[in-house]
């Protein structure tokens, strides 16, 4: 199967772009990241991709007057890769719904909860006020509800009673960064697919919270 294209869109860090660049330098995804852009100039995830070699692009939101316009030039911009799949990688914004209908099936988010909970910020917070025991990330294929569209994976990890939200977070993105190049890797595969508001992995239907990591998936 031939390689695919990805375009990654992100607001700040880049700790999941950066993973999911260096697992299709491993080969470990069979595509190649054409372009990563942000919409904002100080997103130091605009750095990780210049250092890989990787097209670097800012479309800075806040010189557009309005949303429609500025998703009409980032989809103008992302679509001069044809990409096969979009994914946002910490892209805070969000988009409007002709833009997601635009991606529909080609489109991945990365959220910091076990969702259907918590979608919207703050997630690790509000995990630890709910004293909630797990927390974790999901995969989904984005629709136009808010973080709420299929889950493709998901992982957990255990809430200690001393985590903050700053640790806890640590604890999460370093599950991130294995679940998301993982569920990119399915989609690229052609193992991973939709219909209607279904998730097919491998021939088979996926659960509503879609699958639970393991270490044994990688
Ligand atoms: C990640 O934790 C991701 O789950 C979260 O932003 C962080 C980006 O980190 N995304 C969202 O909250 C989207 N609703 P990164 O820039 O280091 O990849």
């Amino acid at each position: 199967m031939p390689a695919k294209n990805i375009v990654i869109l992100v607001s700040g860090n880049g700790t999941n772009a950066q993973a999911i660049i260096e697992s299709c330098h491993q080969s470990k995804i069979n595509a190649k990241v054409c372009a990563v852009i942000s919409n904002r100039p100080s997103a130091y995830a605009l750095n990780r991709a210049k250092a890989a070699n990787i097209d670097a692009i800012c479309i800075d939101h806040e010189l557009f007057e309005s949303r429609e316009a500025f998703d009409e030039t980032l989809r103008k911009q992302i679509d001069e890769y044809q990409p096969d799949l979009v994914v946002l990688a910490g892209f805070m914004r969000i988009l409007s719904s002709q833009f997601v209908k635009h991606y529909e099936g080609k489109m991945l988010n990365i959220h910091p909860s076990l969702l259907p909970l918590y979608p919207g910020l703050n997630t690790h917070k509000r995990a630890i006020e709910n004293k909630d025991t797990i927390h974790g990330a999901s995969v989904h294929f984005v629709t136009g509800e808010l973080d709420g569209g299929p889950v493709v994976i998901q992982a957990q990890v255990n809430i200690a009673k001393d985590d903050t939200p700053d640790t806890l977070a640590t604890k999460v993105a370093e599950k991130e960064w294995e679940i998301y190049p993982l569920a990119i890797a399915w989609y690229c595969d052609g193992r991973l697919t939709t219909a209607k508001d279904k998730l097919i992995l491998d021939g088979k239907t996926l659960s509503r919270n879609g699958i639970l990591y393991n270490e044994h998936l990688v």
